[in-house]
């Protein structure tokens, strides 16, 4: 699910509460309290400004609950009934956005209840029986990011799919690895292409890890110790979808490892998206020209004509820091605290709505720049021969046809480089005698000896750029997504 916000919140929230004006409160914990909170306690306690988006699965984890306490007896069948319906309502009314929010009611748990006790009156204040806005705000967040992970994971598949397909139709194109941010050596595209390809097929598993982590129900904790009636706990979790119950009552409402593995989860896609952009950008830029963004993924300049800027790779890289800042804030607020539920958990939704959302718009942006890259070949293997990329594959020549010891070798080519630079040369338009004054005696080369497809294939073994591996990665990246692909998690 993605946090969409209430479509027209009729916004008496957050600032104008009530409270600090010294009557007896009318908060649904108001019991023991004699006066309202003051108006920035009321400010700082809100969430309902930011968890809204959970209505759905409260309400369906409100169901769960219900017809739990009707089958216990607890709710008498026209009471669930009521309820039942009573819930409906109030969720259509959320959805259409009719429904005010008020911060004097906190957050999405409170707003439902009290709004169904509005509507279907006294049945509804038995809705909270045996449970505690600790198991409920626990499951609620379980169930969400359950969605979202489900959602995001379908999209990655999709980017995987992707990418297969650039790779497939990449075979023949030839490329250029760097390191160092220095032409290294020639590469097959679909090479290229499969390097990122593996990163988020490693995604994929960590999601499936990540959604693992999110199968167990906290529903039935209560506030930390488990509740004061027969509830069927195994019941609530199955209906909502989970494997079973938390063993453990107080590690269910105190866990946030599982928005841990999340934002961890969502970081280390971004990692793999800022590191694709980053490629994007540079190559993108007048002085490399390998490729060609469409005006689709790019934006002109308000003052500069020229311009067309990489504006959508550019944000999907600043976004790395955004959710790696939301996964380190997680764990800040985590340290130290004590068991069991603290109000510091509440922030965490802040930043786990804000990741999720990121999350699918990077997944479904690296989509569309996919969609709208242009490689150009020529302009790669004309800078492979001007960065002397087949220096290596000259070297090599010398072991293999010479017997010359690979440390000669490396430096005749290395000679051969600097030769080649003072006299403006490239490799492959040395001649004879060029050759002679660099090596000592005269050296030649086979027809297309460098040519850059020719060094592609000089590359040997499992995982290499050679054509005949590359084909075979292929089919090992069709394996795994066929394994993949449609796996539930
Ligand atoms: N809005 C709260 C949260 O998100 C719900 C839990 C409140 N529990 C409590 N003991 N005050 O954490």
């Amino acid at each position: 699910m993605t946090p969409t916000p209430n479509p027209s919140p009729k916004t008496e929230t957050v600032s104008e509460s009530s409270g600090g004006r010294g009557e007896k409160t009318d908060k649904l914990w108001h019991g023991r309290f004699e006066a309202p909170p003051s108006k920035i306690t009321e400010e700082i306690s809100e969430s309902i400004s930011f968890d809204h988006v959970l209505y759905k699965v409260d309400i369906r984890a409100s169901l769960a609950h219900a017809r739990m306490l009707r089958r216990i007896a607890v709710l008498s069948e026209q009471e669930f009934t009521a309820i039942e319906k009573g819930l409906q309502q109030v969720e259509k009314e959320i959805a259409a956005g009719t429904m005010p929010f008020s911060a004097a009611l906190e957050d999405i748990h409170m707003h439902v209840e009290s709004r169904l006790t509005e509507i279907i009156g006294e049945a509804g204040k038995k809705l909270h029986t045996g449970r505690s806005r600790n198991d409920q705000v626990a499951v609620d967040t379980h169930l969400f990011v359950r969605e979202a992970l489900s959602e995001q994971r379908a999209d990655l598949v999709k980017l995987l799919e992707q990418l297969l397909a650039l790779a497939k139709s990449a075979k023949d194109t030839v490329w250029v690895g760097y390191t160092h941010l220095q032409i290294a050596q020639p590469v097959l595209l679909s090479h290229y292409l499969l390097a990122y390809f593996w990163q988020f097929a490693r995604d994929l598993e960590l999601a499936d890890f990540t959604a693992g982590s999110l199968r167990h129900s906290p529903l039935g904790a209560a506030a930390l110790g488990g509740a004061n009636y027969a509830i069927d706990r195994a019941m609530t979790a199955s209906e909502l979808g989970f494997v079973a119950p938390y063993a453990n009552s107080m590690d269910a409402v105190a866990n946030r490892d599982y928005q841990l593995n999340y934002h961890f989860w969502v970081t280390r896609l971004f990692l793999h998206i800022s590191r694709f952009c980053e490629d994007i950008i540079i190559y993108n830029s007048t002085e490399f020209g390998y490729i060609t963004l469409g005006d689709a993924v790019t934006t002109g300049s308000s003052i500069m004509p020229q311009k067309k800027n990489p504006d959508i790779a550019e944000l999907l890289r600043g976004k790395a820091g955004r959710v790696n800042g939301n996964l380190q804030a997680l764990i800040t607020n985590l340290k130290g605290l004590p068991l069991t539920y603290n109000r510091d958990l509440q922030e965490d939704k802040v930043y786990l709505f804000d990741s999720i959302g990121q999350a699918r718009q990077g997944l479904l942006g690296m989509r569309e720049i996919l969609q709208n890259i242009r490689f150009h070949e020529a302009r790669v293997v004309e800078n492979l021969s001007r960065g002397f990329a087949l220096a290596t594959d000259v070297a090599d020549y010398l072991v293999r046809e010479k017997q010359t010891p690979f440390r000669d070798a490396h430096a005749v080519a290395g000679n051969a480089v600097a030769y080649a630079e003072k006299h403006n040369k490239r490799l492959e338009t040395l001649s004879a005698d060029d050759w002679k004054s660099i090596a000592g005696s005269p050296l030649s080369f086979p027809t297309d000896f460098f040519h850059p497809l020719s060094s592609i294939k000089r590359r040997r073994g499992e995982g290499s750029t050679n054509p005949e591996a590359v084909v075979k990665q292929i089919d090992q990246a069709a394996a795994f997504l066929a394994q993949h692909a449609t796996t539930a998690q």
